[in-house]
């Protein structure tokens, strides 16, 4: 059987821990994956004991309070705290998701945080998102129309139409999908992986654009589509409830539809 190993400068070591304050009476560990690009050392998990009487109640605030108090060199992403923006996705307990969206109480034991699996690390819990930008990019994710809009009027969709979007527009670019899929992990340098797919689905379903047509011959290949083995963890894994799996789905039905 083959055996594999990771390299001796990526296993990861267990590293410093942090104690608790003297008198703290509910105490949480929050194990979390370290790793600078700066000083040469392997990647390393660090324990950090915070009283949860002292903090809020998702994992995000222990994150905020260990920078603000504990360990100011702990990197990670965040800004709108609420689940919109898309950028406090980690792997919290195992699975991706948002950490301001992650109550601490949902999580049994050590909270065992680690950056978006199988994206490079930036820092700490930092992906490098740039390759899943530029797969963004790629589809061209903006409105294109030769038609031009009515005279000093926006252009107009029925409320059917509008329904089409549901689903499709609530997505934040987390790439908590993205980093789920284990066809994008093997196959990410062309595979364009669930949260782009979706995307370009919620332009081919938008009755405004009219690039359908290109924006389907330039899914039409064995890559950047068709490495979907429909395995559902994109939709398992979306903190926002949405279903890229489906939209997927939907994308290889309109191919197929257009060759019949
Ligand atoms: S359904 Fe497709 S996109 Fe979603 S995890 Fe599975 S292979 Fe990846
Ligand atoms: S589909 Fe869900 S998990 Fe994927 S990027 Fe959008 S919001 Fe995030
Ligand atoms: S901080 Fe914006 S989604 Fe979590």
């Amino acid at each position: 059987m083959a055996e594999f190993n990771l390299p001796a400068n990526s296993k990861v070591r267990a590293g410093k821990t942090f104690a608790a304050p003297a008198g703290a009476r509910r105490v949480r560990a929050f194990q979390i994956y370290r790793w600078n690009p700066d000083n040469g050392e392997n990647p390393r998990t660090d324990s950090y004991e915070i009283d949860l009487d002292a903090c809020g109640p998702m994992v995000l605030d222990a994150l905020i309070k260990i920078k603000n108090e504990v360990d100011p060199t702990l990197t990670f992403r965040r800004s709108c705290r609420e689940g919109i923006c898309g950028s406090c996705a980690m792997n919290i307990d195992g699975t991706n998701t948002l950490a301001c969206l992650k109550p601490i109480d949902e999580v049994k034991g050590p909270v065992r945080i680690y950056p978006l699996p199988h994206m490079p690390v930036v820092k700490d819990l930092v992906p490098d998102l740039t390759r899943a930008y530029a797969q963004l990019r790629s589809i061209e994710p903006w409105l294109q129309a030769d038609t031009p809009p009515p005279p000093d009027a926006e252009r107009l969709q029925s409320p059917e139409e509008r329904r089409k979007l549901d689903g499709l527009w609530e997505c934040i670019l987390c790439f908590c999908c993205t980093t789920s899929c284990p066809s994008y992990w093997w196959n990410g340098d062309r595979y364009l992986g669930p949260a782009v797919l979706l995307a370009a689905y919620r332009w081919i379903s938008d009755s405004r654009d009219e690039a359908a047509g290109g924006r389907l011959d330039a899914l039409q290949d064995p890559f950047k589509l068709y490495r979907c083995h429909t395995i559902m963890n994109c939709t398992q894994t979306c903190p926002k409830g949405l279903n890229p799996a489906k939209a997927i789905g939907e994308i290889k039905q309109l191919l197929l539809e257009r060759e019949v």
